[in-house]
């Protein structure tokens, strides 16, 4: 018997979760349009890309984006980050004004960006500030709030436990876990032991996030830190059905047949109408390059199309394109 018995349906709040396989927030990837993807596929939730706790800068057409959740399954995760106790409750609040229903804090990002001011896994270091930062937003708001971290500041400070206690003291209701401290950058691989280790010591649901690219290793996972669930990223960049996959598996203990290759095509055709609607078709084009490219890096030899498609400029080049390609090649599958 490869697959485990499904432990009891994590809940966060008053929400019983479809799964406990998530989605880990990615800015610039986990846009509504991917969200959306992979709750389809069977993510149990799909946080948005973080936002800044600066209100003032969500006057742009970017930080706009972030908070427009029209269309999205309930609960609608919204992550903030950043570095005041005071500014993270306001934007936890706007946020749920807005439709959040559980707010997630970021203290598992290393980005420049956010660490120049001692935000995102930077935070880790001062345990105080995360105990107010975290005590203000949960008093702030009526809606579940979770925390997504590391497993300390470096190897030396793996404080991840510590943090993990004093969350749980605050109120936070779940924590996901990257298993690698804020100087590992993304070197490395993963450790699940210090995840093991935070999930032995609190009593609210923890999700193990790191390397997770397979069912099998969802599995293992799971089974060696005993968390309640699991939260994959990079993994599910041009493969959003890699949660079927996985929710599958660990129901059953079977692979899910190869995708043909029609069901790809028009997942991809889909997701990229999806981002034409999403950014206007200029920047839709642009941000479709991305994904198209993490779609076909799974398809050795198509490098040419690869070069091609991140060239064109239009929608309807874009589209036309790949499904020449799909049409060539699913012709020439059957
Ligand atoms: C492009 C990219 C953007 C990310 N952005 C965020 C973010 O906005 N918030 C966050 O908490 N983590 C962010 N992360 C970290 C991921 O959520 C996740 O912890 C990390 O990628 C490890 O999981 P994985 O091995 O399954 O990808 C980002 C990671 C990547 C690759």
């Amino acid at each position: 018997m490869n697959s485990i018995e499904r432990t009891s349906a994590v809940k966060i709040g008053p929400y019983t979760l479809p799964s406990n396989v998530l989605l880990a927030p990615m800015a610039g990837v986990t846009d509504r349009a991917f969200r959306q993807l992979c709750r389809r596929f069977g993510a149990g939730l799909a946080a948005s890309e973080m936002l800044t706790a600066e209100v003032r800068l969500w006057n742009t057409p970017k930080s706009r984006r972030r908070m427009d959740h029209t269309g999205e399954p309930s609960p609608r995760v919204v992550q903030i980050a950043g570095y005041d106790p005071v500014m993270m409750a306001e934007a936890a609040r706007l946020n749920v004004d807005a439709g959040a229903e559980i707010i997630d804090i970021n203290m598992g990002c290393p980005a420049k960006k956010v660490c120049n001011r001692l935000a995102g896994s930077a935070l880790m270091q001062d345990e105080e500030l995360v105990a107010r930062i975290l005590h203000h937003v949960v008093r702030a708001v009526p809606v579940p709030v979770t925390l997504k971290t590391r497993t300390g500041w470096n190897r030396e400070n793996k404080n991840g436990i510590r943090i993990a206690r004093i969350a749980e003291d605050c109120g936070i209701q779940a924590l996901a876990i990257h298993g690698r401290t804020r100087g590992d950058m993304y070197t490395g691989a993963a450790e699940h032991e210090t995840v093991a280790a935070i999930k032995a010591n609190v009593k609210i649901p923890v999700f193990a996030n790191g390397d997770i690219d397979s069912p099998q290793r969802a599995l293992q996972i799971l089974q060696q830190t005993g968390c309640d669930g699991i939260m994959i990223g990079r993994a599910a960049q041009g493969k959003p059905w890699i949660f079927d996959e996985v929710n599958f598996f660990l129901e059953s203990g079977e692979f899910r047949r190869v995708l043909a290759l029609e069901k790809v095509r028009d997942i991809m055709r889909a997701h990229l109408e999806d981002l034409y609607a999403l950014y206007g078709d200029q920047t839709g084009v642009r941000v479709a390059r991305k994904h198209l490219s993490w779609y076909f890096r799974q398809h050795p030899g198509q490098e040419a199309l690869r070069n091609r498609l991140v060239t064109i400029e239009t929608p309807a080049e874009q589209l036309a394109t790949l499904l020449e390609h799909f049409d060539t090649g699913v012709h020439r599958a059957a």
